[in-house]
């Protein structure tokens, strides 16, 4: 029998990866502020994504979830807001057309500010710091004033996060998403790639195809869909204070949902099944995800699904499988296997990222080859399997940075210096970004052009 949830149960329960605050006046007076203001989304909007998630689940849709490892105060501006949008637009676009199925759009956006790390110092020179925690958190500066975590950060987070999302509403509704503009998406940096021509072959055909449409009747002026998207944000509850004062009951359903972000997840760090994280996450209603890593066993995902899905419902759940490129076909097939025997649904999607990060030198950098091939062998692995690979989740941007090697432009590690900008872990830049979205929906193309021959010969 499961213990009463409430949105502050997780406070009895043991939890790792959060700061200690000196102050502790000072934070329950921000979180108490917090709690009394506006909800950053709606629970309806939740609910839709959930449903789109349920298609995904059911083979029907892909999910594209990406953004960055660690939004910045410093980095806030709208030029990046709309740079990751266009890119985003671009690799929906592309995985749409290429596999002819829908694509839900989940950004690592308005709100992802909290970091787990794997120690909790860090050490320059032999000076020893509190590690950096993340803008919500404290100061990236290597300084000790910088590094002492304050509440006050949480409000700042909070405002930016509602300036965010009120940018990423209007492009997705005032016009820019129109597909009439697809054309106009690229940006200027990846012009001369081959990334580059590639897409510009895609944005002729869909000028080509809207034209059809349009001689046939069915023009963006009239049909939405056309000229609008949908995109919804999520980012790591690791924050639990924060996540709690935007928990809020849906006045519709009486359910209890957090309005922080569409969609929220646990971390590899803190998916204990009797912590704190895990307790906060069963009782909101959200679509919500659950890292899989190395250390995930088939019996204890079991558990986790149990506490986090009891009622089995499509579209609630989404597993985030982060092997690295090497250990993927080694741990992924036994995790599907029990799933599947156990008859639980889920979506599977494929972080590429968290598994592959190597040092080099002064930087943390992500080979762009092995990024491939871990999407590459999640995908054959469920074939192999017969279950669906159902999404991707990416650390990307939409700036020209330079931090993970290879890709078309082949960077190397001498290369990583030039633009490194990330807060945290090594990011896709544009090009290799939109270079995953080919690889994607060839894979899905593939996919559905062999189940079709399967059911065709089963005729
Ligand atoms: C992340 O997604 O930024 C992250 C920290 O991932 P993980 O919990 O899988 O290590
Ligand atoms: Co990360």
């Amino acid at each position: 029998m499961m213990e009463r949830w409430s949105p502050d149960s997780w406070r009895s329960k043991p939890i790792v990866q959060v700061p200690t605050y000196a102050d502790a006046a000072a934070l329950a007076d921000v979180e108490k502020q917090i709690a009394g203001f506006p909800p950053l989304v709606f629970a309806g909007e939740a609910r839709k994504l959930k449903k789109q998630l349920a298609q995904v689940c059911a083979g029907e849709a892909f999910l594209l979830q990406g953004g960055d490892c660690a939004e910045s105060f410093a980095e806030h501006s709208a030029d990046n807001i709309r740079d990751f949008f266009r890119v985003f637009l671009q690799m929906a676009v592309v995985m749409t057309f290429g596999a002819a199925m829908p694509v839900v759009k989940v950004g690592r956006i308005a709100g992802q500010f909290a970091k787990p790390r794997s120690a909790p110092t860090e050490s320059i020179d032999a000076v020893e710091l509190p590690s950096y925690r993340g803008d919500i958190v404290n100061d990236i500066a290597f300084t000790p004033e910088a590094r002492e975590p304050d509440p006050r950060r949480q409000l700042m987070s909070y405002r930016q996060s509602a300036a965010t999302l009120n940018l990423l509403r209007a492009f997705a509704t005032g016009g820019y998403a129109n597909l009439e503009n697809a054309h106009r998406w690229m940006l200027g940096f990846i012009k001369d790639s081959p990334q580059s021509e590639r897409y510009e072959k895609l944005a002729n055909q869909i000028t080509e195809t809207l034209g059809f449409m349009r001689a046939i009747g069915l023009d963006p002026e009239h049909h939405q869909e056309l000229r609008q998207t949908e995109i919804y944000t999520s980012h790591e509850a690791l924050l639990l204070g924060y996540e709690q004062a935007l928990t809020r009951v849906d006045s519709t359903s009486g359910d209890h949902y957090a309005t922080s972000g569409h969609f929220l997840w646990v971390g590899d760090r803190t998916r204990q099944p009797d912590h704190a994280h895990i307790e906060y996450m069963r009782g909101i209603k959200n679509p919500i995800g659950l890292k899989c890593g190395p250390t995930t066993t088939p019996d204890g995902l079991l558990r986790l699904i149990d506490i986090l899905n009891p009622a089995n419902e499509p579209g609630r759940l989404t597993l985030i499988a982060r092997f690295g490129a090497e250990k993927v076909g080694e741990h992924l097939p036994s995790l599907i296997r029990a799933v599947t025997r156990e008859g639980r649904k889920v979506v599977w999607s494929c972080d590429p990222m968290h598994g592959n990060t190597v040092k080099a030198g002064a930087y943390k950098t992500r080979p762009f080859d092995r990024v491939m091939q871990e999407i590459r062998s999640f995908f054959d692995v469920h074939r192999a399997e017969g279950s669906y690979a159902g999404g991707v989740h990416l650390e990307m941007t939409g700036a020209n940075v330079t931090e993970c090697t290879g890709g078309a432009r082949a960077l190397s590690e001498a290369d990583l210096r030039s633009r490194y900008m990330t807060y945290c872990d090594p990011r896709l830049n544009a090009e290799q970004a939109i270079e995953v979205a080919f690889l994607i929906a060839e894979k899905l193309k593939k996919d559905r052009a062999a189940s079709h021959a399967e059911a065709d010969a089963a005729e």
